[in-house]
């Protein structure tokens, strides 16, 4: 069901490469509640070719771009503000990666410029797209930007490897330019803190469907699914969200406020009762 909540406004949605991702589902429901945008990912990611159907389906012009490069995003900024005759009203950061997870390399053996990559490709992007729309005054006032972020940027999760630093940090910038871009232009900046999700960036996490069913049995609402996640980026792109800044938001299904919950409970005492000795002799710590 649609409410209209985005009906007039125009946006940028980076990150969509298949209809598994975050954005493809933001940009779906974008669609349905109004709004026009642009969509930008990477030359790679126009290669699927799978974002050509999103852009037909929601009639959006793509703006491939490399988010780590100033001068693209530059240019996806420019375009859609020539595409809109205006400036954008939200921003949807939804770009992750990291080779050291790709290459399986753990976090005490990390090689140091993939984890450069990972940092400027996951976190340091947000703050060029900040940098550049602030430079080019293109959000309108009390236009709203949002980031994907998870909760391995406060707590040590098995596996999330240097991409957990790199959240930190994402999480970090959105605080420091909310203070600027509220200050100077009544614009919000946020982070949403999502459940695992099974899409091409979620599957390369280690363990992704054990710490799935973890955090299911964690959280009194279950794991959050990208369609929710969508619906929450809609209502902090709406008017109804126009006090909310320089938060990281917690989209969890109640997970980050647990310490234990029967069902893991229950799932644990039930591994307690198998033969552990074989379990133990299986476990590879890094
Ligand atoms: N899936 C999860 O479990 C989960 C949980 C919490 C947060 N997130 C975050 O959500 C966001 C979206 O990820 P997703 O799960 O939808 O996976 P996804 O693989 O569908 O999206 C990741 C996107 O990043 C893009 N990207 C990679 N390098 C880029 C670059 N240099 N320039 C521009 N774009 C680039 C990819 O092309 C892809 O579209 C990421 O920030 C991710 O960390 C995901």
């Amino acid at each position: 069901m649609a409410y209209n909540l985005l009906k007039g406004k125009k946006g940028i949605i980076f990150g969509a490469l298949d209809e598994k991702s975050i954005a493809w589902k933001v940009a779906e429901m974008a669609h349905e509640e109004g709004a026009e945008f642009t969509l930008s990912n990477t030359q790679t990611a126009m290669r699927f070719g799978e974002i050509n159907q999103l852009a037909e389906k929601c009639s959006a012009t793509i703006i491939p771009a490399d988010a780590t490069s100033t001068a693209d995003l530059t240019r996806v900024f420019e375009e859609s503000m020539n595409i809109f005759g205006g400036k954008v009203d939200f921003v949807l950061h939804s770009i992750g990666m990291s080779l050291n997870v790709r290459k399986k390399r753990v976090y005490n053996d990390l090689n140091h410029d993939f984890f450069m990559k990972t940092l400027d490709i996951s976190a340091i992007s947000f703050h060029k797209m900040l940098q550049v729309a602030n430079k080019l005054d293109a959000i309108n006032e009390w236009g709203s930007v949002v980031a994907l972020s998870y909760i391995a940027a406060q707590r040590t999760l098995y596996g999330y490897n240097d991409m957990a630093d790199a959240k930190a940090l994402l999480e970090s910038i959105a605080r420091s330019f909310g203070y600027i871009y509220g200050r100077e232009k009544r614009i919000r900046i946020n982070t949403i803190s999502q459940s695992p999700t099974k899409t091409t960036a979620g599957s390369g996490v280690k363990g992704i469907d054990g710490l799935m069913d973890f955090t299911d049995r964690m959280s009194p609402l279950g794991n959050a699914t990208a369609d929710e996640c969508a619906g929450y980026c809609i209502t902090l792109f709406s008017d109804l969200t126009r006090k909310v800044t320089m938060q990281n938001l917690f989209h969890d299904g109640g997970f980050s406020s647990m310490g234990m919950s029967l069902k893991a409970m229950n799932m644990y005492n039930k591994s307690m009762s198998c033969d552990c000795d074989d379990v133990e002799e299986n476990i590879v710590e890094d």
